[in-house]
C-alpha cells in the first residue's frame, strides 16, 4: 500500500524524506509528494515515482516534514490525488495510507460548509475535518476526527502553528516511530528508518502520537499516556537492501536456504500435543499465503489426518458458515492485508481458536490470534512474495506435526519427517545450483503470450503459485490448472505459442501426470517438465527438463517451488519488466 514518512529534528527535512520514501516506494509508486514546515506549510507533489519527485522538487528549508508514496485506491494516480493534502487556509498537511469508508457523507457536509476539495480522495476530508477541530493543539484535533472515521488508517500531519512537531495515528494499518538523538521520525515500514535509527516502536490501533525533536509521547485515543519502550531492530539496512543482486527478488529468492534454516531452527525437537480437542482445520489467507494454506491442506490432512478446508480471507469474511471448524489459522507474511485481518477477528468471534502464521514480529495479526508462528525469512521487499512463502511452508509442516502429535503421527514419522525439514535447506541450495539451467529455459519460453502449469495432488497448488509468479512479474498470461483439468477447458487454448509448465514429481499421481504431458504436447504445445533427479521417463515427453532433488513427496513443493520462482524471474528478467515492484501491485494490501 502506499507509505509514509515523518521527520523533525536538526537536519534539513527534505533529504531525510525524500531518502525514506525510496526505501518505502515497493508500497506504492504511482505518485509521491512532500510537505515541509517553516513559516509556512511548503507542499511539493506529483504523479510518478519518487526520483521523479525528488528531480522536480524546489528546495525547501525545514528541519520538519512529512511525506508519502502513494498506491491509489480512491481516485486515480494523479498530481492532485498525491499526498500530502492541505486545508483550505493551508496550515495543515496530512498524509494517509488506508481507507476511509464514510468519506462520502463526510465529504458531503464539509462541503456544505464550506470547505475546498482539490482531489477525489477520501483522505482529503480529513485534512479539512482537522482543519474544522484545531484549537491549537494537533494532537487534540487529530484524537477529536479520529472518532469520526469509519475505516484503516495510519495518518500523519502537521500544523503550521506547532513548529517542529509531527502528529500521528493510525488504525489497521501500521506505523512505526524511530528514535534518534535529536531528531524523530515515523514510518509506515521500518525500511524507511533504517538509515538513521535501530530504535523503534512499532504502534498500535488507537494510539496518538506526538513526535518532536526532543521525544515521543504516545497516548491512547482518551489521551491517557502509553508506556512502551523501544525494540531494537536486528536486521541491518544491508539486509533490506539489494545486497550485489540486481533485483530483491533474486536476493530473496537466493536467501531461501538461509530463511528455511533460521524458520525451523529450534523447532524441531519434540512437540507438545494442542491440549484442545480438534477435528478439523481451517486455513484462511490471501494472494501467495492462499497457496501456501492449499499446500498446508494436503500436508495437515496427510500428517496429522484431520480435515483441512482452505478460503480466501475476502470470501471467508462474508461467508455463511453451516458448521465452523475451531481450529484456524491465518496466514499472512506481512501480517497486515486488511482482509486476512478481518478474517482473523470474524474468526474469533465464531469463537474459533486462531494461529496465525507471519513474518513481521508484533504486526497487526498478532494481536488478533491466540498463537503466533513466525516464519524467520528476515524483510521481503520484492512484491512477489518468495522467501516468505517458502518459510510458509515449512511452518505448516511443523504446525501439521505438532497437530498430529499424540494422535496420528508415530513416532518414526515424526522423526523422518525432521530429518526431512532439517534438510531442506540444502536441497533449496541445490536448485539454486542450477539456476543457469533454469535461466535457459526461461528465455525459451519467454516470449509466450500464455503458459500453463499443471500440477497434481499437493503439486496443484504449487502449479497455482508457479503461475501466479509468472503473471505477476512478467505480465505473461498464465493460470495453474489441476492436471486432470485440462480436457475440461484449456485444452482449446494450447498452440505453440502457450507452454505448458508439467510438474511430474515421483508420486502416487506420477503416471497420470504423464499421460497429461502426452495430451498437451499432441496439441503442440512445448513442455517444460520438472522431474526428480533419477527420472529417466519424463524426459522422453517434454521438450525442456528441469530437475529438482528427489525428495519424499510431501516436501516436494519446496524444490519445486524454487524451480517456479527462478522461472518467473528469469522470464520476467528477459522481458525486461519492472521485477520488484510490478505494475498495480502492493507488497502489502492494508485496504479491503
Ligand atoms: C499482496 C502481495 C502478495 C501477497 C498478498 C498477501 O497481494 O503482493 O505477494 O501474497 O498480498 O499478503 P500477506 O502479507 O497477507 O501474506
Amino acid at each position: 500500500m502506499c507509505g509514509i514518512v515523518g521527520y523533525t529534528g536538526y537536519r534539513q527535512a527534505q533529504p531525510i524524506l525524500v531518502g525514506a520514501l525510496k526505501r518505502l516506494e515497493y508500497r506504492g509508486y504511482d505518485s509521491a509528494g512532500i510537505a515541509l514546515g517553516g513559516e509556512k506549510i511548503s507542499v511539493y507533489k506529483d504523479k510518478g515515482e519518487v526520483a521523479h519527485i525528488e528531480a522536480g522538487a524546489p528546495r525547501f528549508t525545514g528541519v520538519w516534514g512529512i511525506a508519502h508514496t502513494r498506491w491509489a485506491t480512491h481516485g486515480k494516480p494523479t498530481k492532485n490525488n498525491a499526498h500530502p493534502f492541505m486545508d483550505c487556509n493551508g496550515k495543515v498537511a496530512l498524509a494517509h495510507n488506508g481507507i476511509i469508508e464514510n468519506y462520502g457523507r463526510l465529504k458531503d457536509d464539509l462541503m456544505r460548509r464550506g470547505h475546498v476539495f482539490t482531489s477525489e480522495t477520501d483522505t482529503e476530508t480529513v485534512v479539512h475535518l482537522i482543519e474544522e477541530n484545531y484549537k491549537g493543539n494537533l494532537e487534540e484535533a487529530a484524537r477529536t476526527v479520529v472518532k469520526m472515521l469509519e475505516g484503516s488508517y495510519a495518518l500523519v500531519m502537521m500544523h503550521v502553528s506547532e513548529p517542529g512537531k509531527v502528529v500521528a495515528v493510525r488504525k489497521e494499518s501500521p506505523l512505526i516511530l524511530g528514535i534518534g538523538d535529536g531528531e524523530n521520525f515515523v514510518a509506515s515500514d521500518v525500511p524507511a528508518l533504517l538509515d538513521h535509527t535501530d530504535r523503534v516502536i512499532s504502534m498500535q490501533d488507537g494510539e496518538v502520537a506526538v513526535i518532536t525533536q526532543d521525544g515521543v509521547t504516545l497516548t491512547d485515543v482518551e489521551g491517557k499516556p502509553v508506556d512502551r519502550g523501544f525494540q531494537r531492530i536486528t536486521f541491518t539496512l544491508d539486509d533490506a537492501e539489494r545486497g550485489g543482486y540486481e533485483h530483491f527478488m533474486l536476493k530473496e529468492i537466493f536467501e531461501q536456504p538461509r530463511a528455511l534454516h533460521d524458520t525451523l531452527v529450534g523447532k524441531l525437537g519434540e512437540d507438545a500435543p494442542y491440549g484442545i480437542p480438534i477435528d478439523g482445520v481451517r486455513l484462511i489467507a490471501c494472494g501467495t499465503s492462499y497457496h501456501a494454506s492449499l499446500v498446508g491442506k494436503y500436508v495437515i490432512e496427510s500428517i496429522a489426518k484431520l480435515p483441512a478446508q482452505v478460503e480466501v480471507a475476502s470470501e471467508y469474511r462474508y461467508g455463511a458458515v453451516s458448521r465452523e471448524h475451531p481450529f484456524t489459522v491465518l496466514i499472512s507474511q506481512s501480517g497486515e492485508t486488511a482482509d486476512t485481518l478481518a478474517a482473523a477477528k470474524e474468526a474469533t468471534r465464531r469463537g474459533c481458536y486462531t494461529v496465525g502464521i507471519t513474518n513481521i514480529l508484533g504486526s497487526s495479526i498478532t494481536r488478533e490470534v491466540d498463537e503466533t508462528i513466525y516464519t524467520r525469512a528476515g524483510i521481503e521487499i520484492g512484491v512477489a512474495a518468495t522467501k516468505t512463502y517458502l518459510t510458509q511452508l515449512a511452518a505448516l509442516y511443523l504446525l501439521a506435526m505438532r497437530l498430529g502429535t499424540g494422535r496420528t503421527l508415530r513416532p518414526d514419522t515424526a522423526r523422518q519427517m525432521r530429518e526431512g525439514l532439517r534438510s531442506l535447506p540444502q536441497h533449496v541450495q541445490r536448485v539454486l545450483n542450477n539456476s543457469e539451467e533454469i535461466e535457459k529455459v526461461a528465455k525459451e519460453t519467454s516470449k509466450a503470450r500464455d503458459m500453463f502449469f499443471i500440477g497434481r495432488n499437493l503439486n496443484y497448488p504449487v502449479a497455482l503459485e508457479g503461475a501466479l509468479k509468472m503473471k505477476e512479474i512478467s505480465y505473461i498470461h498464465a493460470e495453474g490448472y489441476p492436471a486432470g483439468e485440462l480436457k475440461h477447458g484449456p485444452l482449446a487454448l494450447l498452440s505453440p505459442e502457450a507452454p505448458v509448465i508439467a510438474i511430474a514429481v515421483k508420486d502416487h499421481t506420477y503416471e497420470k501426470m504423464l499421460s497429461n504431458i502426452g495430451e498437451v504436447s499432441a496439441r503442440g504445445s512445448p513442455v517444460v517438465g520438472i522431474c526428480s533427479e533419477g527420472d529417466r521417463e519424463t524426459p522422453k515427453y517434454v521438450d525442456y527438463v528441469l530437475r529438482v532433488p528427489d525428495v519424499p513427496t510431501i516436501f516436494s513443493p519446496v524444490p519445486v517451488s524454487v524451480v517456479l520462482q527462478l522461472l518467473a524471474y528469469y522470464a520476467a528478467r528477459e522481458r525486461g519488466c519492472p521485477i520488484d515492484k510490478p505494475r498495480n501491485l502492493a507488497k502489502s494490501v492494508t485496504v479491503e
